[in-house]
């Protein structure tokens, strides 16, 4: 018999992850306590951006496979397998990952597990939790060592999540017996040909943190290089371009600008650091330090930039920003590098005014005191500084000669080297980026 799946928490990784189990023909069952994300998504409405995510969504509702609950109870009876996808957030005010979610849903899952059973970690967490948490499972479930915990790491990128969840990779078990590998290996049969990479708990964890720490590592070289660029009047465009025909090296991730946004990579890099310091290992990742202070130094070269264009100060500037995503296709604003400048420029005096194809929403509840314009022309109507934030492909697209026609004066900064430079300046624009003469 097939097993039965439940998925615990409901935010980017969790929907999509039940929504695709039950794609693949499982029965799956997601929880979470917000009862009305639960309601929502019940009635086949998503409440986050994704796209691709919204039909297989409604696939599994429609067939019955797929359900949302906010009950304890009814996840622990219907589960064979229980994947764990609450978030781990930074904590306020310090470097570590507040993994309290996490003990939450064990706390209330645990005691509820009468049966054999398999509980799976998704989420990423500081090195160490998951034996943590596999004694707490065992003090907790009645079940005894029949409700096992397996560490079960998630790569997928926001934007690409349904592709990312059903071609993954590579999938990386965490597992203390040969019986929690061999349920994962049917879980995950049916995605094919996949490489997989059984460990320990403890490796499982650290090759998350491992990958984010590499890609995020990999972006702050290239804005580290954009920094000598700039000195050095070069052009970081066409060295990474260069750099990217070694194999060794490659192409992907070497985008200069402004530099990496979101809810994992930066806050996964510091409770990284803050992790390694509590092993003692802290020396290994003090460059990691360095990684995040380059990445923020983006964000204030942009402001600086944007203020050398406004002729030295913002008052009185009118500036039009394109872009509060922290990357495109997605609505995600968190940590979002484009809405830090934004707010930035609005405290330094500047009239600000927003557009984001599909973020507006969330970056108008997060910042009120910034305009938003319900278009790119709208938002750039009589500016005298024009700042592209984020590369949605609708803004890559957009006209210099149209966009011209409604600013106050044609100045533009390109902090994601997208736009074709000298379209731009042939329409009689000013047009800087980050990391070009
Ligand atoms: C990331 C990891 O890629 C994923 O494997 C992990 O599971 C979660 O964290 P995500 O946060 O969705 O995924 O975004 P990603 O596509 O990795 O981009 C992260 C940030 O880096 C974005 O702000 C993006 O704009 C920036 N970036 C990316 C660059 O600045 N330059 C690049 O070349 C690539």
């Amino acid at each position: 018999m097939p097993y039965r799946l439940t998925v615990i928490g409901t935010g980017y990784l969790g929907i999509t992850h039940a929504a695709c189990m039950a794609d693949l023909g499982f029965d799956v069952l997601g929880l979470d306590i917000d009862a009305d994300k639960i309601r929502r998504l019940n009635a086949g409405e998503l409440p986050i951006h994704e796209p691709g995510l919204e039909p297989v969504l409604r696939r599994g509702l429609e067939s019955g496979k797929l359900r949302f609950t906010t009950s304890y109870e009814e996840v622990a009876a219907f589960g064979d397998v229980h994947f764990v996808c609450v978030g781990t957030p930074q904590k306020r005010g310090e470097y570590a990952a507040d993994v309290s979610y996490m003990d939450g849903a064990i706390e209330a899952l645990g005691p509820l597990l009468d049966r054999a059973c398999l509980v799976v970690g998704k989420s990423t967490v500081p090195v160490g939790t998951a034996e943590r948490l596999a004694d707490k499972l065992a003090r907790l479930a009645p079940a005894g060592a029949e409700a096992e915990l397996a560490w079960n790491p998630e790569f997928l990128r926001e934007g690409f999540a349904v592709e990312d969840t059903l071609k993954p990779d590579r999938i990386v078990l965490g597992v203390r017996t040969e019986r929690a590998e061999k349920v994962l290996r049917e879980v995950y049969e049916p995605l094919g040909d996949v490489p997989f990479v059984v460990t320990d708990y403890a490796t499982a964890e650290l090759v998350k943190t491992a990958a984010n720490a590499f890609l995020a590592t990999k972006i702050s070289f290239i804005n580290a290089m954009a920094e000598v660029c700039e000195a050095a009047h070069a052009d970081v465009k066409q060295l990474s371009e260069a750099l990217s025909y070694d194999d060794r090296i490659g192409g992907r991730f070497l985008n200069a600008g402004l530099g990496f946004g979101g809810g994992c990579l930066p806050k996964d890099i510091r409770a990284f650091m803050a992790r390694a310091g509590e092993l003692g290992a802290d020396q290994a990742l003090t460059f990691l330090r360095e990684v995040d202070a380059i990445n923020m130094r983006r964000r204030a070269r942009m402001v600086d930039l944007a203020r050398e264009l406004a002729g030295g100060s913002f008052h009185g500037c009118t500036v039009g920003v394109l872009g509060a995503a922290f990357k495109p296709n997605s609505d995600d604003i968190r940590d979002s590098p484009a809405l830090d400048v934004a707010v930035t420029i609005g405290h330094q005096g500047g009239q600000v005014t927003v557009y984001d194809p599909i973020a507006l929403g969330n970056a108008r509840k997060a910042h009120p005191e910034l305009n938003y314009g319900e278009s790119a022309v709208e938002a750039v109507r009589g500016a005298h500084v024009v700042l592209l934030l984020t590369e949605w492909q609708e803004f890559v697209a957009l006209d210099p000669e149209e966009l011209g026609a409604v600013v106050a004066t044609r100045r533009i900064v390109d902090g994601r080297n997208a736009l074709d430079a000298e379209a731009w300046r042939s329409a009689g624009w000013h047009y800087r980026a980050l990391g070009r003469p």
